[in-house]
């Protein structure tokens, strides 16, 4: 698969088989995003990815925790409020997903569901948690941005899909204890990673983007 063509086709896939995926796999895709450039060559990025039994555990742990509403909390504090014409996007892609899962959900379940895959990691074989020290500034949080997107393009070259996801986050002391992960470092978030489900209303959802005469001023050409 070509770059502009995993650009094109990446998805956030929010519904995985069960097919497990295997561990030269992920090697070979981590080591072809661990080439993304950092300030300085710093590669301030550390990685826990999380499979089998220690997974379901994970993943049974994160459902518990819901289920008992136990408010989640991640390591670095997320946006109280965006500008408005972020949040005006932010609004038009729930709705855009709420209008394509209530073809066949009622509004409880389609709230339910929603949050109910997060929890679950989307039924993903793999997550792979991204971290970095806190001390680092946003800099260093751009690079683990650019490892991501790395990570997301390479899983494609495989036949592989992803999902980052702040959810899959929200309970960081129970990643940390199972993943064996430094109090110094933040779990900034995760991204799970298998074989979609195309055949799932969950995902069936592509969104949109700003025309880029709007995100872009070219001059000089
Ligand atoms: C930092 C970050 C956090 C995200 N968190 C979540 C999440 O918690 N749950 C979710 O379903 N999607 C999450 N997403 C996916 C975005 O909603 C998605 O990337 C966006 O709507 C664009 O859609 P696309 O990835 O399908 O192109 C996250 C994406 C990023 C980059």
């Amino acid at each position: 698969m070509n770059v502009i063509d995993a650009l094109n086709s990446r998805y956030t896939c929010r519904a995985f088989k069960q097919d497990p995926v295997a561990q030269d796999t992920v090697i070979k895709i981590l080591e072809a995003a661990n080439r993304t450039p950092s300030w300085g060559n710093t590669q301030p990025w550390n990685l826990y990815v999380a499979a089998g039994e220690l997974l379901e555990e994970l993943r049974k742990g994160s459902l518990e925790r819901f289920s008992q509403k136990v408010a989640g909390k991640t390591d670095l504090p997320v946006p109280q409020e965006w500008p408005e014409a972020l949040k005006q996007r932010y609004i038009t892609v729930g709705k855009e997903r709420y209008e394509l899962l209530s073809q066949e959900l009622d509004k409880e379940a389609i709230i339910d569901t929603v949050q109910d895959r997060n929890y679950r990691f989307f039924d993903a074989p793999v997550v792979i948690f991204i971290c970095m020290n806190r001390n680092l500034t946003a800099y260093s949080m751009f690079d683990l941005g650019a490892l991501s997107q790395s990570m997301m393009l390479a899983a494609q070259e495989y036949g592989l899909d992803t999902a980052p996801a702040i959810m899959l986050v929200q309970y960081p002391d129970m990643i940390r204890q199972a993943m064996d992960i430094p109090e110094e470092e933040a779990i900034v978030l995760g991204i799970a990673l298998g074989y979609g489900d195309s055949s799932s209303i969950h995902n069936q959802h592509r969104t949109a983007r700003r025309p880029i005469h709007e995100v872009a001023k070219l001059k000089g050409f």
